[in-house]
């Protein structure tokens, strides 16, 4: 597979900027003072689904529509900001759209897809059986599966790492967060769009490491996920194409548990006022464990999102530090 280039993702911020304005990356002086560095944060919770991914919905769908593919009907699975992107992309062009989410899955996204008129439906224990139930609805009804790795969702999702590289040429080191790898990839092809210096680390759920079992075997290795906090990484089967684009281009990979994450979640608020989701505080939570190594070195944290049930944040934040 290749990335997109720069051209393609120009144009991609082209057709995101219809829907919204680049968001915001700001230096925040408490968190700066906390890893001994500047801390630079990249505010994808601030887009109208809350996180990242509606920028790859919005490109699928465009390019579905410029090759005049765009179908009846489109069914996809995901734990929840995957969804709310088809969900906002397939009512912006008028497409029916049924999404699958595993029993138990977060009840704030869920309301949220339903309220962009997604049909939901409940099935599987864990992402990956509601993906394959995905799959057979589509094949039994003749529509379109949506994948969740695909280029046509990189293009967009690449855009926000070209916002951020942009505007913090001196970005030394960012830390993205891994789930089936498009963000990840994404930080990859705008480094190499615009040729930018930053070094990119990969941060996965201690409790969910397909990516780092199979980076390491050379091969797609499964892994158990048991994460309860980081919905966004819980990712049993990591995907062949993403991994040959992470495996030669991330710098290495850092394992954050939940209690990491937790207490990440709880320094996003506390120093900024913004609530991350679990996934969307796994990058401060790694450029923690590494602050050793980070002194005088700007530094970026992907908040990818800050979609996390009420009941859990106020679990979070309760918690003793
Ligand atoms: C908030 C958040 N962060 C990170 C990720 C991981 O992204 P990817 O699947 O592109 O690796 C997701 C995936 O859904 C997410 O929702």
């Amino acid at each position: 597979m290749t990335l997109p280039t720069r051209t393609d993702i120009e144009a991609a911020a082209e057709v995101v900027y219809r829907e919204f304005p680049p968001t915001p990356q700001y230096r925040w002086a408490l968190l700066s003072q906390r890893l001994g560095t500047d801390c630079w944060v990249k505010h994808e919770n601030h887009t109208p689904v809350g996180a990242f991914k509606i920028r790859g919905g919005l490109t699928y769908f465009d390019q579905l529509r410029r090759r005049g593919e765009l179908p009846r009907e489109v069914i996809s699975a995901t734990r929840g900001n995957h969804g709310q992107s088809i969900g906002w992309a397939a009512r912006a062009h008028g497409v029916r759209c049924t999404i699958v989410v595993p029993h138990g899955n977060s009840v704030e996204k869920n309301a949220a897809m339903r309220a962009l008129g997604v049909q939901l439906i409940e099935h599987g224990s864990d992402f990956q059986e509601s993906r394959e139930h995905a799959m057979q609805l589509a094949a039994e009804r003749g529509a379109h599966m949506v994948p969740s790795f695909h280029p046509d969702l990189l293009r967009g999702v690449s855009t926000y790492w070209w916002e951020f590289l942009r505007a913090v040429p001196d970005l030394a080191v960012a830390y993205v967060p891994i789930g089936q790898g498009s963000g990840a990839c994404a930080a990859i092809a705008a480094k190499t769009a615009l040729n930018h210096p930053v070094r990119l680390v990969g941060v996965i759920s201690a409790h969910a490491t397909t990516y780092a079992d199979s980076l390491a075997a050379g091969r797609v290795v499964e892994a158990p996920v048991s994460t309860e906090l980081a919905d966004g990484m819980a990712c049993r089967v990591a995907d062949a194409a993403a991994l040959a684009i992470l495996g030669p281009h991330l710098h290495h990979l850092v394992p954050v548990s939940d209690a990491d994450v937790a207490q990440a979640m709880r320094w996003l608020f506390a120093d900024t006022h913004n609530v991350a989701e679990g996934a969307g505080a796994a990058a401060l939570a790694a450029a923690w464990q590494e602050r050793d190594q980070l002194a005088g070195r700007p530094v970026g944290i992907a908040l990818t999102g800050g979609n996390v049930d009420s009941a859990v944040l106020a679990r979070v934040l309760g918690a003793a530090a």
